[in-house]
């Protein structure tokens, strides 16, 4: 099997829905935020207030570039598409994108406090969705419309069209 990479929005459900193909597909799950984590010992908020955001773009390409391009589904960090040398390594793969509204993102962050990005007026926030959705389109093979299903049906619409 060809690596999977679930990309979207912060909040989109890219983790929960990797988990259950893993399960499903008997393959292993790479969590890109989570290995980031533990490679640098520290948690993201705490990478992007020492090193800046650049230097964490940095280690998520240098991550993308060692992941295995066969048995493994990655739940990529929501900005790893912006960057077109990410896109070019995901095309390796199959790439997803969890399309999800704003709405359903906002209600599920609401108490966040963990993710740099995550910050500021609604409005601004909304933007940022606005600025990345097209690049999300335009880096995806396939695009499913998360809105509020639950991520077992997102998992095995997944299974069906892919
Ligand atoms: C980011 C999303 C986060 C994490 C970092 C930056 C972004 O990942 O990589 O905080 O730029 O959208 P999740 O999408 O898993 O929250």
């Amino acid at each position: 099997m060809k690596t999977i990479y679930l990309i979207g929005f912060m909040g989109c459900g890219k983790t929960t829905v990797a988990e259950i193909l893993c399960e499903k597909l008997d393959v292993t799950l790479i969590e890109m935020d989570s290995l980031i984590e533990k490679k640098e010992g520290r948690a993201i908020k705490e990478i992007f207030a020492e090193n800046g955001e650049a230097y964490f773009r940095k280690l998520e390409t240098a991550l993308l570039e060692e992941i295995p391009l066969e048995n493994v589904v990655v739940s990529t960090g929501g900005g790893a598409p912006i960057n077109p040398l990410n896109q070019k390594l995901m095309r390796r793969g199959t790439v997803i994108f969890l399309d999800a509204s704003f709405q359903v993102i906002q209600k599920r962050l609401s108490q966040d406090e963990n993710r740099p990005l995550w910050k500021g007026k609604e409005q601004e926030k909304e933007r940022l969705l606005q600025e990345r959705w097209p690049i999300y389109q335009q880096a995806a093979d396939i695009t499913i419309d998360v809105e509020d299903k639950s991520p077992e049906r997102i998992a095995d619409e997944i299974l069906n069209v892919w």
